[in-house]
């Protein structure tokens, strides 16, 4: 059956739909034998997909892993400024992952990483709204006015936000932490929406993405995530 390249790339573990759709644009896909164009579908069993000279053959085995992320780490696939990489973790997969959706070099915590495309398509696209729990340090504490803006939804750059949860508020001398749950997934939301209300984010950590926390994922750990866990983050609706 003829799919679009993106979705067979994809499907092949070897990278999300959108990376697929750069490689293609980039001109790092050929299609029998000559470079493919966007929006161009294939059959595996008739035709033949090079990508980055790779010939797609065989579905890979699909390889998910739930990592405590540390901070200085950039989460993607390669950092101009040499940084290092949350994949340069991952020490016993030899699979080639990529994270599902970033965490900013600063912070910390709950990052799956995964060869299948499809998957991470389900937990990232905000149609499923899949909760992201934030455990947020910040410098001065947590007015109730604020805790109110969060959660009534506040006018960022880019748009009003969904409300927010906050929860687990604790003040220990000029610091505040507490949790904030939001199902979007925009660029440094938390920070944005911390600045907007006039708090200065110190520590940063995601603590659970939807049924995942980081029970027994030390920082800098990870572990693969079981069949369950797979079948249920497809399941997300
Ligand atoms: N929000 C942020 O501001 N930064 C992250 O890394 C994740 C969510």
């Amino acid at each position: 059956m003829e799919e679009r390249l993106q979705k067979l790339i994809a499907q092949a573990g070897l990278a999300s739909r959108r990376q697929a759709e750069k490689w293609i644009e980039e001109g790092k896909i050929l299609l029998n034998g000559r470079p493919a164009k966007l929006g161009e579908r294939a059959d595996l069993t008739i035709d033949q997909i090079q990508v980055n000279g790779q010939m797609l053959t065989s579905v890979q085995e699909k390889v998910t892993v739930l990592l405590n992320k540390p901070r200085g780490y950039v989460s993607t696939l390669k950092d101009p400024d040499g940084r290092r990489l949350v994949t340069d973790l991952l020490v016993d997969i030899p699979q080639r992952l990529f994270p599902v959706g970033r965490l900013d070099y600063n912070t910390e915590g709950l990052l799956l990483l995964t060869n299948d495309g499809e998957l991470a398509q389900q937990v990232s696209h905000p149609r499923h709204h899949v909760d992201k729990t934030y455990l947020v340090k910040s410098r001065g504490s947590l007015s109730v006015k604020m805790a109110k803006r969060f959660e009534q939804g506040l006018v960022l750059d880019d748009g009003k936000t969904a409300p927010a949860k906050i929860e687990n508020i604790r003040t220990t001398g000029s610091s505040c932490w507490f949790e904030l749950t939001i199902h979007e997934g925009r660029n440094r939301q938390v920070r944005r929406m911390c600045e907007a209300v006039g708090l200065t984010v110190v520590r940063l950590k995601r603590i659970r993405l939807g049924f995942l926390d980081l029970k027994d994922v030390a920082t800098g750990h990870y572990r693969r995530l079981s069949d369950s866990e797979i079948v249920k983050l497809r399941n997300f609706k």
